[in-house]
């Protein structure tokens, strides 16, 4: 993969949730390399000022703001400070998620609140604050993670697939509702990526009884997949060489997904 310096992203601004670690992490830094100044929003202070530390030690730029973006409270004080200290904003990538591994008869209510809170409701917070504010800027482009769970179903996983498959809706109606305003929205549908998150998973997994580690990672998408693989389609998704692909659920998984 090209570690050169590029500049697809040139001039441009882009928020990101989720931008401390793991797929956002590698997102951001991948955004600044394509000259994009990088606005992160994330629960995990100490990460993100790493992320922008690397940034900026790359001859990049950024902000860190603090919020927790399944709240609403949290999503428009971040948004009032990006607005005051950094001004418009050509890119959101929206992507802080986590994942609860549970058979269904064991899910309380709390555990559906935690995940469509944090998926999916962060997502609908996010999208909202930002729409107006991004056609008023001349439009832009939205990228949503999204997942393989979005459109198949995992045992142990139906909230997570339920909630990743509500986002990759929403991707696909902003998508419609939008693109007259000059608002492009695409989802990304990674399979097992290299990250707290999906390492987790697959621990919990093969901890319930399945058998990730003992070659059905191999058998669905050959080996796992590293964030800077996720990253680099977030960034043509986001750049303008993407400027007719509008709607897509782009799956970042060696095939696993067409094979079924
Ligand atoms: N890793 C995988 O295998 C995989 C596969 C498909 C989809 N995804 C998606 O990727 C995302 C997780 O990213 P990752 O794999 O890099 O995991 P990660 O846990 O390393 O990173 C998640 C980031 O989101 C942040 N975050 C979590 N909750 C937040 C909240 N309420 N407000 C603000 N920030 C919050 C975390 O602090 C962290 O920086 C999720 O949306 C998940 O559904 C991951």
């Amino acid at each position: 993969m090209s570690k050169t310096p590029n500049d697809r992203l040139a001039g441009k601004t882009a928020v990101i949730t989720g931008g401390a670690a793991g797929i956002g992490r590698a997102t951001s830094l991948m955004f600044a390399r394509e000259g994009a100044h990088v606005v992160i929003l994330d629960i995990q202070d100490q990460a993100a000022e790493q992320t922008l530390d690397m940034i900026e030690k790359a001859g990049g730029s950024g902000h860190f703001f603090h919020a927790d973006v399944s709240k609403a409270n949290e999503v428009d004080r971040a948004f009032d400070a990006i607005k005051a200290d950094v001004g418009p904003y050509d890119v959101l990538f929206n992507h802080a998620g986590t994942i609860i591994v549970k058979a269904l008869h064991e899910s309380t209510e709390e555990d559906y609140d935690r995940l469509m809170d944090i998926n999916v409701r962060s997502a609908f917070l996010v999208c909202r604050r930002a729409l107006p504010e991004m056609v008023s800027n001349g439009g832009g482009s939205v990228v949503i993670t999204a997942s393989i769970a979005s459109e198949l179903g995992y045992a142990l996983e139906s909230l997570y697939c339920m909630s990743k498959g509500a986002v990759l809706q929403l991707a696909r109606t902003i998508a419609i509702e939008y693109r007259d305003q000059g608002i492009r929205c695409n989802a990304i549908c990674p399979g097992f990526v290299k990250t707290a998150h999906g390492l987790r998973e697959i621990a919990e997994l093969d901890a319930a009884g399945q058998t990730w580690e003992d070659g059905d990672l191999a058998a669905t998408q050959g080996r796992i997949c590293e964030p800077d693989e996720v990253a680099s389609a977030v960034v043509f998704l986001a750049s303008d060489e993407a400027s007719f692909v509008n709607g897509h659920a782009l799956y970042v998984d060696n095939g696993w997904y067409s094979k079924g």
